[in-house]
């Protein structure tokens, strides 16, 4: 098949930078990326660069450069289906939060309507692939559904997981370390794996194209991000053991990173991981092991998460305890809300669930984000339930400005990575706290020996509080 319509289903942090990137290196492609909220698509489309829904180094200069010419967004998405000849599923996988596999389980409710509606909007041979990230063999159940409920249309399903780290989206599309493509080997599932593998190699060399079967995909994905999140939990578990034993955490991290069979790469000892991913695929990692059967390695994953929400904790706890077991009444001024630095993406930030258990202790915290927006913030608070959506604002202020969330603040707590921190006034800051003045460095960015001559009393995640 020619491929020179795609439709991309949902247009959010995978769809939308995505499709961009693919726009830009296909100009002989049409690809549309629809999605059913329309003040999303609404944003996408807008005018001005800086109110796209998703922020990204760079996304703004491809946006700008292919929308219009064959990169669009709309709400339309039965005429997108019945124009593409290939179909990107990229909607949203959360963890179910009803019914059996509760709290673990993906929930697969929009892919399944997706699957359905493009059974029922499709009038000609369609390629679908699954982007989102998905347990194992749902490929079967699209499939399933696509047959069962289609026009007697050909459907070939291939699974091809997005590896994009938010924040440099861009750069990893542009410049993968792999892209894998999962499909049937039947002669109709090979060659709908060679027309994705054409539309790749536009700019990705061939020898970086892995093709596999579906099942593999599916799940090299999971493990992927359950590996990658294993090392973060494991450099957190060694930065309690360095707080205790006098070791540096940054130290160990070098030592044991140099060695070429560890490798240097996510080996930061942090506050606890975030994002849509590390979480929710191994807790789907979890759930699919235990069901059949295999509770050892169920048991093993479920650790990587138990070790996640045990650093947020103890950061809290931690922040409590120094300040001579109260917080209460206590200006506490958070530097950062999103998970990582250069997204404004909030979902599973540690931020949230360390904002939430000093709130529980009374503090008044204060935050300021350089891009996540008032609303984000409180909307991340009041899905916790933990208290009504007004007691939430009179406890946690939203700033725009660094100086003035840490303006009689009795304490710092840098949650996220943003490079900015680093350059501020610190003196002016010091001069404007109450005494004495803590920081509780969350991700240990900021410089320890200018801190301590200003007079802060610091505290690095891993390394302890050092005078
Ligand atoms: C991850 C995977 O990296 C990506 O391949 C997949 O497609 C989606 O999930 P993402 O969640 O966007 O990407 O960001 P990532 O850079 O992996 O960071 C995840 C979390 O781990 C962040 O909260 C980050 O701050 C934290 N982290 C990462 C650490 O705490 N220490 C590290 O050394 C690395
Ligand atoms: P991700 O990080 O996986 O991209 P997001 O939540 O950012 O997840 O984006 C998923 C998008 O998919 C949302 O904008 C949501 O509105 C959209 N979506 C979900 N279901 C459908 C559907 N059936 N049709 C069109 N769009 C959908």
């Amino acid at each position: 098949m020619n491929i020179k319509n795609i439709c991309c289903i949902g247009a959010g942090y995978v769809g939308g930078p995505t499709m961009a990137v693919i726009a830009k290196k296909c100009p002989h492609i049409k690809v549309t990326v629809v999605d059913v909220n329309k003040d999303r698509i609404a944003a996408w489309n807008h005018e001005d660069l800086s109110k796209l829904p998703v922020f990204e180094p760079e996304l703004d200069t491809i946006v700008q450069e292919a929308r219009g010419r064959n990169l669009f967004f709309s709400t339309d998405v039965d005429k997108a289906i019945d124009e593409a000849e290939m179909i990107f599923i990229s909607v949203n996988t959360p963890t179910k939060t009803y019914g059996k596999g509760k709290g673990m389980a993906a929930d697969l409710k929009y892919i399944e309507l997706c699957a359905r509606q493009i059974a029922r909007v499709s009038k000609t041979n369609k390629i679908v692939v699954e982007k989102s990230t998905l347990p194992v063999r749902t490929a079967s159940a699209i499939k399933n559904i696509l047959d069962h409920t289609g026009n007697g249309v050909q459907f070939q399903i291939l699974s091809n997981p997005e590896f994009l780290a938010e924040g440099t989206a861009v750069s990893d599309l542009l410049n993968p370390d792999r892209v894998l493509i999962g499909g049937d080997t039947t002669p109709e599932g090979t060659k709908a794996v060679n027309d994705l593998v054409e539309i790749y190699g536009n700019w990705v060399p061939k020898a970086q194209i892995l093709t596999t079967n579906v099942w593999s995909s599916e799940l090299s994905k999971l493990a992927a991000n359950a590996f990658l999140a294993q090392r973060v939990s494991s450099i957190n578990a060694l930065s309690e053991l360095c707080e205790q034993t006098g070791a540096d955490v940054n130290e160990v991290a070098k030592a044991i990173g140099m060695d070429s069979r560890i490798g240097p790469k996510f080996l930061k000892a942090s506050v606890g991981f975030g994002g849509s991913c590390f979480q929710k695929d191994i807790l789907n990692l979890v759930y699919i092991a235990r069901t059949y059967g295999l509770d050892e390695v169920s048991n093993y994953w479920e650790q990587v998460i138990i070790m996640n929400n045990h650093q947020k904790q103890r950061f809290s706890d931690n922040i409590v305890s120094t300040l001579y077991n109260t917080v209460s009444g206590k200006k506490i001024a958070f530097l950062g809300w999103a998970f990582k630095k250069d997204t404004n993406d909030t979902r599973e930030s540690a931020a949230i669930n360390i904002a939430d258990n000093l709130l529980n202790e009374q503090a008044a915290v204060s935050v300021y984000d350089p891009k996540v927006v008032e609303e984000r913030i409180y909307a991340d608070l009041d899905y916790l339930n933990s208290r009504d959506s007004e007691e939430n604002r009179k406890l946690l202020k939203v700033e725009n400005d660094p100086y003035e969330t840490c303006n009689k603040a009795h304490a710092i707590a840098v949650l996220t990575e943003w490079d900015e921190f680093v350059t501020y006034d610190w003196e002016r800051i010091y001069d404007n706290m109450e005494k004495p003045a803590f920081i509780f460095d969350g991700r240990g960015v900021l410089n320890r020996e200018l801190l301590n001559s200003i007079g802060f009393v610091y505290y690095n995640i891993g390394s302890g509080i050092i005078e």
